[in-house]
């Protein structure tokens, strides 16, 4: 497979059946390469926190024989100014476009996680301003650790998780489904899913409440239900997520209906396989025994972060 330019979304794969057959090859056998990555660094940039992400990138970095940086933006390096031609008289101290140009000449490949900040849709959010001023200004490859609109090492690993635990000789119904949350959050992880799972061979359902509408770029061509009883039934996969409304931009309207997933409701389902992203709230997104249960694949989907981790710092570099 040619070199990846970047990893930030579906497209920057250009044979996803090809490398979801090459993570599994990297799983049966995670330390072939130890010395891959000798005298190569990799920026790992955190403008947000992470347990998932920082450690399966750490991890996958070790397992390559590749040098690692951490970078807590905010906390361990100067706070970042975002706004091109801003008279920089208040608390930012370096703007974002000289981090970037800065941190290429120390690493090979840097990565960057930077969720949305929830206070400009149009010009920061969905355009990505982060995630795109690095692209602009960094003279090495990057890597989306999530960003404003997307979580595409999640969803890489979300469909090499499906791919493992499907075995039968037709398509699988996959559910993505709203699930309650205590505060707004982004849209990355449900965008992205609905993106990548499009590239594979199923059957998919997005639910979710009136008034917790995704953006459509994401959503269409799937089928989309405001009544999740309807979608569950005879579902194989179930994808829980919390995300906030996209159309009212991070509202969170109040909700009548029931949408914590519990056992009572996977009866109605194909003996259904359980995923979340994690970290989940227990009992508010999903409930204690369906989370503690044989159906949930939460732990195999974080061991899998691992995998696709390497498999993209091994295309990129
Ligand atoms: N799923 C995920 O990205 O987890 P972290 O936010 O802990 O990295």
């Amino acid at each position: 497979m040619a070199k990846l330019q970047k990893f930030t979304c579906v497209d920057d794969v250009p044979n996803l059946e090809q490398a979801l057959q090459e993570c599994i090859d990297i799983k049966n056998d995670p330390l072939a390469t130890p010395d891959f990555g000798k005298n190569k660094t990799v920026g790992l940039v955190f403008l947000n926190p992470s347990l998932r992400t920082r450690i399966s990138m750490q991890k996958a970095c070790q397992n390559l024989g590749l040098n690692y940086i951490i970078i807590n933006a905010g906390q361990d390096a100067w706070t970042w100014e975002l706004q091109d031609g801003a008279v920089m008289d208040g608390t930012t101290v370096e703007h974002i476009k000289d981090a970037a140009k800065v941190l290429s000449e120390y690493c090979d490949v840097i990565a960057i996680r930077c969720f949305p900040a929830f206070k400009d849709k149009e010009e920061e959010d969905t355009q990505d301003r982060v995630l795109n001023q690095f692209i602009e200004h960094a003279t090495v490859p990057i890597v989306s650790l999530e960003s404003a609109t997307r979580h595409p090492l999640q969803s890489f690993t979300d469909m090499l998780t499906i791919k493992e635990n499907w075995k039968e000789n037709r398509k699988p119904k996959v559910v993505l489904t709203w699930a309650p949350h205590v505060k707004s959050i982004a849209h990355s992880v449900a965008n992205s899913f609905c993106e990548w799972v499009k590239e594979i061979d199923a059957d998919v359902t997005v639910a979710f409440p009136e008034g917790y509408d995704l953006d459509t770029e994401y959503t269409d061509g799937l089928s989309i239900t405001n009544d999740q009883d309807e979608a569950l039934k005879d579902a194989d996969f179930i994808y829980v997520k919390n995300w906030s409304s996209f159309s009212d931009y991070g509202a969170t309207p109040e909700v009548k209906e029931d949408w914590l997933l519990t056992l009572e409701k996977l009866k109605q389902t194909n003996n259904a396989k359980i995923m979340h992203c994690l970290p989940v709230r227990r009992n508010v997104e999903i409930s204690d025994e369906v989370l503690d249960s044989e159906n949930a694949l939460v732990y195999q989907q974080a061991g899998n972060r691992l995998i696709t981790a390497q498999w993209v710092l091994k295309n990129i570099l």
